[in-house]
């Protein structure tokens, strides 16, 4: 059909013959139910993406992440929340999904992870923590090690400084990583608690994160100001702390003046025995 011919129908009937002339070819072999589904959950819209959700946690304003192979349904949950369980256990059950690792980034200070009560309410779910965390977990953590979730994996780098155990999961393509407090979109997690060092945390983010492709994705724990995504490129440019010089970054940091989280004294012993403290 030409574009005159378009032109002179009604705009309705146009548009809608528009978006069925420009509609996704689906690729030899590849089966409609196959096609339909990476449609539905693919947060990418690539057939190649696992699904990807970004859910969050309004009182502490901490990110919690849903990756799923699409094909297998597996599962996992970055950074959980305890007040959130309900909503995320919902969700991945109306999406069909089968989930079988529960991860944290670092052993949080302002929130109960929701790991514990995850683990209660999932059979056979496995927590997962660095082993420099000193919190109790299924899978304790080291620098290189991957997570697999059907076809796709997490791969873990370590990058403390905002506590000594902090990682960041990057997942296989090194198109999205979870950078937990390390990383913050403009900013970075405090350095004056729980063996908080502003030298470890540049070393850190220069060395694990900045390394990584420009175009990669940056998915923090928490936001404060309504972002959600950054990407490496744009915090090597705009990021107000970390394009400064280490020495004037220890500045910064040693000068937040930051008051104590208000629920820094019931999370981190709960978080130390996977969110099951006092429960
Ligand atoms: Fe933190």
């Amino acid at each position: 059909m030409s574009s005159a011919l378009l032109n002179r129908l009604k705009p309705a009937v146009s548009s809608a013959l528009r978006l069925w002339s420009s509609r996704p070819t689906i690729p030899p072999g590849l089966s409609l139910r196959y096609a339909a589904s990476v449609r539905l959950y693919s947060g990418l819209m690539e057939p190649a993406a696992p699904l990807f959700r970004q859910l969050f946690e309004s009182e502490s304003c901490t990110y919690t992440y849903l990756l799923a192979d699409p094909d297998t349904r597996e599962a996992v949950l970055i950074d959980p929340v305890l007040e959130t369980v309900d909503r995320d256990l919902q969700l991945i059950q109306q999406l069909g999904l089968n989930l079988t690792v529960a991860l944290n980034t670092h052993c949080h200070a302002d929130h109960i992870t929701g790991t514990g009560l995850l683990k209660k309410k999932v059979f056979g779910l496995k927590s997962g923590i660095s082993k420099h965390s000193g919190a109790a977990a299924d899978i304790q953590l080291s620098d290189g090690d991957s997570i697999t979730f059907g076809k796709h994996c997490l791969m873990v780098r370590e990058t403390p400084g905002h506590t000594d155990g902090c990682v960041t999961y990057v997942t296989g393509d090194q198109r999205m990583a979870f950078t937990g407090d390390a990383l913050l979109i403009r900013g970075c997690g405090r350095t004056d608690f729980q063996q908080g060092s502003p030298h470890r945390l540049y070393e850190s983010v220069h060395q694990k994160i900045f390394s990584l492709p420009g175009h990669c994705f940056i998915y923090p724990a928490h936001d404060y100001k309504g972002q959600t995504v950054s990407t490496v490129d744009e915090e090597k440019k705009f990021n107000p702390r970390l394009t400064k010089t280490v020495e004037e970054f220890v500045k910064i940091m040693d000068n937040l003046n930051l008051p104590k989280p208000k629920k820094i004294d019931i999370s981190v012993p709960a978080n130390l025995v996977c969110g099951l403290h006092d429960i």
